[in-house]
C-alpha cells in the first residue's frame, strides 16, 4: 500500500479542519496526540478562543455583484493567495515525516505563509532552501550573545521575516501531557516500544523512517549551537532562562534583524503600542492556543482595541480559528491575517503533503463562499459594519493602567 493510498483513507472522512484531530488521535501515540492538543490547566482559554465566536455575529448585505471574489491577501508586497498561514509548531516533524518540511512546502504551493517553529527537528537551512518564502519563529536563548548568533543563523539561512514569540517567560503548565506520559526530549522504555507498537503506521511511517533516513532527530533551532535528541534517557530540555529578558533585548534584536520582524504573543495594547514604537513590522495577538497561561483573554476580545492602538501596523491573529467565518469575523474586526495551528499539525500528521494541502483548501473554500454571502467580493472590503459583537464580548480597555 502506497503512503499517498494510506492517507487518502485516512482523510476520507475529513469535511472540515475539525474532522482531522480525530483522524490524527487515532494515528498518533496517546501521548504524542495529547503534546499536540492539550491545553494548559482547566482549558479555559483554549475554549473561550471558540467560544468567543457565538459572541460575533454577521450583518451580510444583499443584491451586490459577488460573481468576482477573490481570496487573495497583500502583505508586504507579496500576495499571498488567501489570509490565512500556519502557526509556528515545535517537533512538527514527529508528529509528521518530515513535518516541518512538509507544511512549508505544501504552504508554499498554497501560497500561503508557513513559520518554521523555533523548537523544530529539522535544520532551518534545509527548510529555506526548500520553500523559500517560509518565516521562522524563534524562542529567545537566556543571553544577549546566544540571542545574536540565532539571530545571524536566521540571516544567513536567508529567512527575510522572523516571529519572535514573547508570551513564554516562563514554560506553562505541561500537566495534561504529562499525565499522558509525553515527555521532551521522549524517553526510550517499555511504554514508548508499546506505545510505537499499538500505533504502528505512525511508528514505521513516521518516526522509524526519520530515524532510517536521517537518524534520531535533534532539535536544531532552538540556539545557534546547542543540538539535544529527541529521544534521550535523564535529560532536560532547557525551558527556563529567559524570564530576565525586556523590551531592551526586542531593541537589540530590531537593530540587528534587518528584515521584516513580528512579535507573536501580544494581548494587551499597551504592548502592542509599545512594540509599534521600537520598530517591529507586525504583530501576531495569541493566547498560544490556550497552551500557556490558562485564563489569557481569547485574543478575538481584544482585537479592536488593538487595532485602535497601532492604526494601520500589520495585525495578526491566532488561537481557535477553524472556520472561513472565524476568519471574515477577524477580519471584519480589524486583522490582516489570520493563523490556524493545531489542525494544520493534524493535516500533516494524516495526509502529509496532500493532507496539508486539503486543510488548505477546505478553508481558502469556506472564506470564499462566506465572503459571497456577505455581499463582498475580497478580504480587504471588509469592516466592523458587516458584524454584530454582543455586549460584554470584547475587553475594554479605557479603565486599565499600564504597569
Ligand atoms: C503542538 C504545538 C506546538 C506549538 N509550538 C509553538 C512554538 O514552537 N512556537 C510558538 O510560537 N508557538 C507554538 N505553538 C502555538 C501556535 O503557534 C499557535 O499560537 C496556536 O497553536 C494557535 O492556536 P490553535 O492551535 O488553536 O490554532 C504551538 C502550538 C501547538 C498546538
Amino acid at each position: 500500500m502506497t503512503s499517498s493510498y494510506l492517507a487518502k483513507r485516512r482523510m476520507r472522512k475529513v469535511f472540515c479542519l475539525d474532522d482531522f484531530e480525530p483522524a490524527a488521535r487515532r494515528h498518533l501515540p496517546a501521548s504524542i496526540f495529547a503534546y499536540v492538543c492539550s491545553p494548559a490547566e482547566t482549558g479555559q482559554s483554549m475554549d473561550d478562543n471558540r467560544a468567543v465566536f457565538q459572541d460575533i455575529r454577521f450583518v451580510p448585505r444583499i443584491l451586490r455583484d459577488v460573481s468576482k471574489r477573490t481570496t487573495a491577501r497583500p502583505l508586504w508586497g507579496h500576495e499571498w493567495a488567501a489570509p490565512f498561514g500556519i502557526s509556528p509548531m515545535a517537533v512538527s516533524a514527529l508528529t509528521a515525516y518530515r513535518g516541518d518540511l512538509v507544511l512549508a512546502q505544501a504552504a508554499a504551493a498554497e501560497n500561503i505563509p508557513m513559520v518554521m517553529s523555533g523548537s523544530s527537528l529539522m535544520r532551518i537551512e534545509d527548510v529555506i532552501k526548500a520553500a523559500p518564502k517560509s518565516w521562522f519563529q524563534a524562542y529567545l536563548p537566556p543571553t544577549t550573545e546566544r540571542i545574536a548568533a540565532l539571530v545571524q543563523r536566521v540571516a544567513n539561512a536567508g529567512f527575510e521575516t522572523l516571529v519572535v514569540t514573547v508570551d513564554v517567560a516562563v514554560r506553562g503548565s505541561t500537566e495534561h501531557y504529562e499525565r499522558a506520559h509525553f515527555h521532551s526530549p521522549l524517553q526510550p522504555g517499555l511504554r514508548l516500544l508499546w506505545e510505537g507498537l499499538s500505533h504502528p503506521a505512525w511508528a514505521i511511517g513516521t518516526f522509524g523512517r526519520t530515524i532510517a533516513t536521517t537518524g534520531l532527530p535533534h532539535f536544531e533551532n532552538s540556539d545557534s549551537e546547542k543540538r539535544i535528541p529527541v529521544m534521550a534517557r535523564n535529560m532536560v530540555r532547557e525551558f527556563s532562562g529567559r524570564a530576565h529578558l525586556a523590551w531592551d533585548a526586542m531593541e537589540r534584536i530590531r537593530a540587528q534583524w534587518k528584515g521584516k520582524l513580528i512579535l507573536k504573543g501580544i494581548l494587551h495594547p499597551h504592548d502592542a503600542q509599545k512594540a509599534k514604537v521600537l520598530g517591529v513590522d507586525g504583530i501576531v495577538l495569541s493566547n498560544h492556543g490556550g497552551r500557556q497561561l490558562d485564563g489569557a483573554v481569547s485574543p478575538m476580545r481584544v482585537l479592536p482595541a488593538v487595532r485602535a492602538a497601532v492604526g494601520d501596523m500589520p495585525l495578526m491573529i491566532d488561537s481557535g480559528f477553524r472556520r472561513g467565518t472565524d476568519v471574515i469575523k477577524a477580519l471584519a474586526l480589524g486583522a490582516d491575517f489570520v493563523f490556524v495551528g493545531r489542525p494544520f499539525n493534524y493535516a500533516a500528521t494524516v495526509g502529509g503533503h496532500a493532507g496539508v494541502v486539503k486543510a488548505s483548501t477546505i478553508l481558502k473554500k469556506e472564506i470564499f463562499d462566506a465572503l459571497g454571502m456577505m455581499g463582498v467580493t475580497s478580504p480587504e472590503s471588509l469592516n466592523a459594519g458587516y458584524v454584530k459583537v454582543a455586549a460584554d464580548a470584547l475587553t475594554r480597555f479605557d479603565d486599565v493602567l499600564d504597569q
